[in-house]
């Protein structure tokens, strides 16, 4: 194992004792709520959002203590995303994490009511930080732009709009992807940023959009050539349900060349930034041959 694989492991572990605490203080009533929740956040994840922003912590010199309650509200975010993206009426997914999908176990109406408590909870998070001072409030209202109606769900929102649409082309392409998936890859580089007084906070942005962008890609090209077992969910979805996709659009072979083209960009921008990017830098690498 490579130093920063073992990185990624440590950060993955302290982010699941900090989700941990906060699942075992979940005593919502009715009993199927609080169940619900736990269930999705139980179940696994890769947890890439807060491995990155403690990543991003130490670049910069931020505490991990001070990050982690940012930590938790975007990946609170996340699952709440994942639960509403697998709904029927969204991208009707049966498998979430290699276990059938909260709407399965639950129910449609408890999946919904699943993902508005995690968002919910995920702003209580924030606004619990926000009396420490103006630069709090930034990062929790940055996260909140991220997630919300310029963001994360205008994303999918176009994703929704143009499924089985022939005139999709490049620049549909780059607004879903920007904004379902980079948003929230962003935001766990520019909270730590804000909090360290503004400390390359441009090239933090600029990297977590052709990150997140190259993230969703990867995505894409897994979901034509992955397989259940390594990815926990069901492929060759895009395709059946028509979504404006790199593959659909410029082909396999020609979204690998543009994950190619995405990670270069994102090497030049690590460039411009002192101190050491190391794991940043294999952070690419291990998005470009992921399997999960
Ligand atoms: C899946 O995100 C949704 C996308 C933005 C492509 P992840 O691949 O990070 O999912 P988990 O958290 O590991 O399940
Ligand atoms: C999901 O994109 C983006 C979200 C905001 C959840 P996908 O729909 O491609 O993600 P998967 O493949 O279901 O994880
Ligand atoms: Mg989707
Ligand atoms: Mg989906
Ligand atoms: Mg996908």
């Amino acid at each position: 194992m490579s130093g920063s694989e073992f990185q990624l492991k440590k950060y993955a572990e302290e982010f699941n004792s900090v989700l941990r605490k906060f699942i075992d203080g979940i005593n919502c009533k009715p009993q199927i709520l609080a169940d619900s929740l736990k269930y999705s956040l139980e179940i696994g994840g890769k947890r890439i959002r807060p491995s990155m922003m403690f990543a991003a912590g130490d670049l910069l010199g931020v505490e991990s203590a001070e990050l982690e309650p940012y930590a938790l509200a975007i990946e609170l975010i996340h699952t709440y995303s994942l639960i509403h993206d697998d709904l029927p009426e969204m991208d009707n997914d049966d498998y979430r994490r290699g276990q059938p999908s909260n709407h399965k176990v639950f129910g449609v109406g408890n999946a919904v009511l699943a993902g508005d408590g995690l968002l919910n909870t995920a702003y209580s998070v924030l606004l619990s930080q926000c009396g420490k001072g103006e630069n709090h409030i930034a990062a929790a209202e940055f996260i909140c732009d991220s997630a919300g109606i310029y963001g994360m769900i205008a994303g999918q929102s176009a994703d929704l709009l143009h499924e089985n649409d022939p005139h999709t082309d490049e620049d549909t392409l780059g607004f879903i992807y920007e904004n379902k998936t980079a948003k929230m890859l962003t935001a766990p580089l520019v909270v730590p940023s804000i909090l360290s007084g503004g400390k390359y906070y441009s090239e933090m942005k600029l990297f977590g959009s052709n990150f997140g962008c190259l993230f969703q890609l990867t995505d894409d090209i897994l979901d034509e050539e992955g397989n259940f077992s390594s990815l926990g969910k069901t492929v060759g979805k895009d395709k059946k349900e028509g979504k404006c996709t790199a593959v659909g659009l410029f082909g396999l072979n020609g979204a690998k060349l543009r994950a190619d083209v995405l990670a270069d960009k994102c090497l030049k921008i690590l460039e411009g930034i002192d101190g050491d990017t190391d794991f940043f830098k294999w952070l690419i690498e291990f998005v470009l041959s992921r399997r999960s």
